[in-house]
């Protein structure tokens, strides 16, 4: 019982990485799954993949790493977080496709909602802001529009859940309806400082509390997978959303320490201790984990285009036939030309939050070619981390300090140069970690702690180990002149400039 299995269900891909106690990764399956875009800016995952997917990962991962049911002392569960499922008690089957965070179908109702001037109370009460992003209206407008569902949520024959929930309710065939603190407070419905659903946030958005999972520690007992899926019941042990995964992942326990994730999106993750930091600047206020029953918040920046900047490139433009192309084409591209994409193709995130916005290329000469713009996509990323801690570090100044060391994970991470114009355009320095599955450990390292396999946080971090450091090279005067380009290039495309 000496292995812990991590399924790392994301937007794109469900994963399933089988880890010995000492976190290091023995066998890996993914499969991906089909992305439904029913309508423009609409996005939806069919609740059946999601489950057939995490149980092929798993038995597959299980099968490569020559591991039965009684080898693995605990599983850990982190997902795509906000993705929203509603489900019938009793037969288990969703009601409706599960919307995904990326869906922007209830923008118009969170506007109406603003305009009322509804948001004051949902982030002093749930740390983030009235997006469509989140949960609450997605529930909202299943219940609305799926025949009958609303009655049957107020007669209690409805579950709702974030993708955590919903899988931890198909493992243990219906025994456990939970769900752990940070994927709750993604929810608009969950009081961080109470630490428990709020009353009168579900009045506001019109849930039934029937319908609410319970809410539990990170590391902590989830119930066991019914024996038939994989040969033998495993025990759940940790759960968490896949940005806090990281965070723990990455062992950002000290205040102060931060890390950016890069895949489609990115996402920044600042510790900011046992006190929530409200954010003046529209970051989002949220938990980092919750152990023992004590929350640790963060502050987080979110930003929906990142990775998918280089897609764009290969499967919009063309201009590159593979992610890794861009590197080559970055070095060679003419330093003369000041070439931004601003990659607003969905509205722009934190720390702007327009959703309108669309995206730009600017500078561009008869002289730019495919490598300059390959240059301007990378460079993107940078701008945009940049633009994050900007706001972390108005918000708390002990974000992004002068000796705050920056680590970084995801797909993205895999290019030294995005890495070494990440350091030099924030001025700081830029950790990537020796493993690179850093959510799939930390979903592991949670199980592990709660099955008693793993050491408290504090001996954790020290067996953090670096795989390389990037250190500015950029002098002060072209990187706060390259900087200058980017936000005047991003004030072309918001619709309300600030
Ligand atoms: O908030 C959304 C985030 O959790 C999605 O992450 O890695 O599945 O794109 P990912």
């Amino acid at each position: 019982m000496s292995y812990l299995v991590a399924i790392d269900q994301g937007t794109t891909s469900t994963r399933a990485i089988v880890f010995r106690a000492g976190l290091d990764p023995v066998a890996v399956a993914q499969r991906e799954f089909a992305q439904h875009y029913p309508q423009p800016g609409w996005v939806e995952h069919d609740a059946e993949d999601l489950w057939a997917t995490t149980v092929a990962t798993v038995s597959e991962a299980m099968a490569r790493a020559g591991l039965k049911a009684s080898d693995i002392a605990a599983i850990g569960l982190t997902n795509q977080r906000e993705t929203t499922l509603v489900w019938d008690r009793r037969s288990g089957k969703a009601i409706h496709r599960a919307i995904v965070w990326q869906d922007r179908r209830t923008a118009s109702v969170c506007a109406d909602m603003k305009a009322q001037g509804r948001e004051a109370l949902v982030t002093e009460k749930s740390g983030l802001l009235l997006d469509a992003y989140f949960s609450a209206t997605k529930i909202g407008w299943i219940l609305d529009t799926v025949p009958g569902a609303r009655e049957a949520a107020m007669r209690g024959d409805l579950a709702f859940g974030t993708v955590d929930s919903f899988l931890i309710w198909r493992l243990t065939g219906g025994r456990v309806h939970a769900t752990d603190a940070t994927n709750a407070a993604r929810t608009l419905l969950y009081n961080i400082h109470d630490g428990r659903f709020d009353e009168e946030l579900l009045d506001l958005f019109r849930i039934p509390g029937s319908m609410l999972p319970e809410v539990r520690d990170n590391a902590g007992s989830f119930g066991e997978t019914l024996p038939q899926f994989f040969g033998g019941p495993i025990a759940i042990r940790g759960v968490a959303g896949d940005q806090q995964a990281a965070t723990v992942g990455q062992a950002c326990f000290t205040p102060g320490m931060a890390k950016v994730t890069y895949g489609t999106g990115a996402f920044a993750l600042v510790n900011t201790g046992s006190k929530p930091v409200r954010s003046e600047n529209r970051l989002l206020t949220t938990i980092a984990y919750q152990l023992d029953g004590v929350p640790t918040y963060a502050l987080e920046g979110a930003i929906f285009v990142a990775g998918a900047a280089v897609q764009w490139l290969r499967d919009g433009l063309g201009i590159i036939a593979n992610a890794a192309e861009t590197q080559e084409l970055a070095e060679r591209a003419d330093p003369a030309q000041n070439v931004y994409l601003v990659p607003a193709f969905v509205g722009l995130g934190a720390p702007w939050w327009d959703p309108e916005a669309r995206g730009a290329l600017h500078g561009l000469t008869r002289g730019t070619t495919r490598a300059e713009l390959a240059r301007a996509a990378l460079e993107s990323v940078g701008y945009q981390t940049r633009d994050l801690l900007a706001a972390m570090r108005r918000d708390w100044p002990a974000a992004a300090g002068a000796d705050t060391v920056l680590r970084v994970d995801g797909g993205m991470v895999a290019s030294d140069w995005t890495l070494q114009f990440l350091s030099d355009i924030l001025g700081l320095p830029v950790d990537r970690p020796k493993v690179l599955e850093t959510t799939a450990v930390g979903a592991a390292y949670l199980a592990g702690l709660a099955a008693g396999l793993c050491p408290a946080p504090d001996e954790m971090a020290k067996h953090w180990q670096l795989g390389q450091r990037f250190q500015p090279e950029m002098d002060e005067p072209r990187r706060e002149a390259k900087y200058r380009g980017w936000r005047d290039a991003v004030s072309r495309v918001l619709t309300d400039p600030k």
